[in-house]
């Protein structure tokens, strides 16, 4: 029995059970319910999950309240300072930061696995030009599947990490081919000798007629977007990853689920959605009848890159985002952008007003995103792929974790069953 313990009480039957409290390295201990069906003969009720924590996980820790994200016990802002992606992506993966020899080696490790198979870069000429980047990502990213099912034992520790490094290595170029489908050019092939955020920009923008040359400062930015983005504890993509997970289906099926959850609005479509919304707002003088729209119940429309599960304070990736909004659009001649300076006013007037105070409504990880993503010459219907590439080592490292708890069944939650009560079929001629 663990230190702390609940007491639940069944006021009909008179029945008292104490549950354990299971402790973590932070945050709140979760009682385990486990038994709940057991000793009770009740199911728990929790929509949305705001008050369940589905596992146990050494990758990420948030703290809401503070506005707090850590890595492997890292705290973002260090990690968004000093890091880079790549070793990031091995912090999640490995649990430690590596040495230079095991960032080199990952380095090679992953370098060597950028290319995709030729067949699958064919699969981009199934998709109309105008395909949504998303649809394209996710239905590739699956497609992954079909290359290497039969090699996949994910019982084996070596099989569950080479899947690790090719995810990691193949998304940017999955991600490349579904942007020159998108822009109508040709597929470029990866460079190994470029970095990680490099070779991203030069799958992207370069083209066979003309020389590339890398901004030091998108790639910087890239970077840095791609290590925020890295993980986020047990969102809605990672949950769906877990889900998927948990049924034994190999890990590139899993992760496209992933794609699939991200790509709502509610959570990483948001930051497409946030640059539409800049551009229906259109002007500052109408930030005062859109942030009412906000707070009208009759009315859809939402601030979005505003508001989060989990922080009721500042997002801290937003607060560095927004910093590192400025850096790039001043260092790209963009610091007149008329949507920055919307931007900075919509969240100014929000901030200030009862309706997001009372409700602790403040800018998320999207809100700044979008704008730095459309400096680097990214369109508006592919900020979510930059999204997945970034949140790609987490969801694998969450995966490759749940794959190796002992405790881990399938997902299977239950329900409240409200529909028809027992009836009997009534043949259709006498309906
Ligand atoms: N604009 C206006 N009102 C809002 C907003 C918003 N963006 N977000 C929440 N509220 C209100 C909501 O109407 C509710 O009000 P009331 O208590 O009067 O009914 C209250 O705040 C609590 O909101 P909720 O919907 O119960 O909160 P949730 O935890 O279920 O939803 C959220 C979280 C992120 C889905 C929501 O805040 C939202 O839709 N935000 C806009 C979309 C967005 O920016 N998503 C990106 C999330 S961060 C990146 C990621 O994780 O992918």
């Amino acid at each position: 029995m663990s230190k702390h313990t609940v007491t639940v009480t069944d006021n009909t039957s008179g029945k008292s059970v104490e549950f354990p409290v299971k402790e973590g390295t932070h945050g709140p201990g979760a009682i385990d319910i486990k038994s709940v069906y057991k000793e009770f003969g009740y199911f728990t009720y929790d929509p949305g999950f705001t008050s369940t924590a589905s596992c146990r996980s050494d990758i990420t820790f948030i703290d809401g309240d503070e506005g707090v994200l850590l890595y492997r016990g890292y705290p973002i802002e260090q990690l968004a300072e000093h890091s880079t992606f790549l070793e990031v992506s091995h912090l999640l993966l490995y649990g430690e930061l590596p040495t230079a020899d095991e960032l080199d080696a990952f380095t090679a490790s992953i370098t060597k696995h950028t290319m995709v198979n030729e067949s699958l870069k064919d699969f981009f000429d199934g998709f109309h030009y105008n395909a949504h980047p998303m649809a394209m990502l996710t239905a590739v990213v699956s497609s992954l599947s079909a290359f290497y099912h039969d090699s996949i034992d994910i019982n084996d520790p070596e099989s569950r990490e080479l899947c690790a490094h090719r995810i990691i290595a193949k998304m940017p170029t999955i991600a490349g081919a579904a942007f020159k489908h998108f822009v109508g050019e040709p597929f470029v092939y990866p460079k190994n000798r470029l970095s990680y955020s490099g070779n991203l920009l030069n799958m992207l923008f370069s083209r066979p007629t003309e020389d590339y040359e890398i901004n030091p400062v998108a790639e910087k930015a890239l970077d840095q977007l791609l290590i925020l983005h890295a993980d986020h504890e047990q969102n809605a993509s990672t949950s769906t990853v877990r889900l998927a997970g948990s049924t034994g289906t190999n890990p590139f099926a899993a992760i496209a689920s992933g794609c699939a959850a991200l790509w709502g609005p509610a959570h990483g479509g948001a930051n497409e959605a946030v640059l539409r919304m800049l551009e229906e707002i259109g002007d500052v003088r109408n930030v005062a009848h859109y942030i009412d729209k906000a707070k009208d119940k009759d009315d859809p429309f939402r601030l979005m890159g505003f508001g989060h599960r989990v922080y009721k304070n500042y997002d801290p990736r937003a607060t560095i985002i927004r910093k590192t909004c400025h850096e790039v659009l001043h260092a790209m001649n963009m610091a007149d952008d008329p949507q920055l300076e919307l931007a900075i006013k919509l969240e100014e007037i929000a901030l200030q007003d009862d309706y997001f105070v009372e409700r602790k409504l403040y800018p998320n990880v999207d809100f700044y995103s979008g704008l730095i993503y459309k400096a680097l010459g990214i369109p508006t219907q592919f900020f979510t792929v930059m999204f997945a590439l970034g949140r790609t080592p987490g969801w694998i490292a969450q995966w490759a974790e749940m794959t190796e708890d002992g405790e881990q069944r399938i997902g299977r939650p239950r329900q409240i069953y409200t529909g028809a009560a027992r009836r009997d079929y009534v043949p259709v001629v006498k309906r």
